[in-house]
């Protein structure tokens, strides 16, 4: 992923390196509390940072997989993950990209970070000659989806969940 591109200033995006674990798990886990915090069945499990960090060690340097990290000078202020979906060949339309994460430290929100990772999935889907770019969001994130909203993402299907016990 080559992705690396300066937002403003002294702020730029970069593809997370093996030096930038600590951050990434840390805003991973941050993203995900915050989930849970806005519907339960989406806690991590007790083994997800050893998972998780096998995971990033991985494909972090995988071309169809994007870490990328908002920075201003060494602090990383943002994450935003994505990978290359390819889905059954059953389907005519089943390869696109696929926001996985995205998260900006609570100091620097509404400064517009959010949308610059977002545009760099853009340029990144675009330079692979993907047309689609899609991501989950719970029901409840009205915050998040005011920012996809504003930013041209529309619902093409939604997961019906049934409580059982
Ligand atoms: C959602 C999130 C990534 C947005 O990041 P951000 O850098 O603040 O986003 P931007 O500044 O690019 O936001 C652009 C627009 O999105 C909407 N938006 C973003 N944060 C908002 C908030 N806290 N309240 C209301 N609208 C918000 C607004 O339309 C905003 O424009 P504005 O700041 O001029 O009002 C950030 O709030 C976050 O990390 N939240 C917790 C994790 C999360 O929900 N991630 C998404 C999971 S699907």
């Amino acid at each position: 992923m080559s992705v690396q591109m300066v937002i403003e200033n002294a702020r730029q995006l970069v593809p997370a390196q093996l030096d930038d674990r600590d951050v990434v798990v840390a805003f991973f886990g941050a993203l995900h509390h915050y989930n849970a915090s806005l519907d339960l069945d989406f806690t991590l499990s007790d083994a997800w940072e050893t998972i998780f960090d096998e995971q990033f060690r991985s494909s972090y340097n995988d071309p169809n997989m994007m870490w990328l990290l908002a920075k201003e000078g060494n602090k990383a202020i943002g994450l935003l993950i994505a990978g290359v979906h390819t889905d059954s060949a059953l389907f005519c339309h089943r390869q696109w990209v696929e926001v996985q994460a995205l998260y900006v430290a609570d100091n620097y929100r509404h400064q517009e970070i959010g949308q610059c990772l977002l545009s760099a999935a853009y340029t990144w889907a675009e330079g692979l000659k993907l047309s689609r770019v899609q991501l989950y969001v719970t029901a409840s994130n009205v915050r998040a989806q005011s920012l996809y909203a504003e930013e041209g993402f529309v619902t093409s299907q939604t997961i019906m969940c049934k409580t059982l016990w």
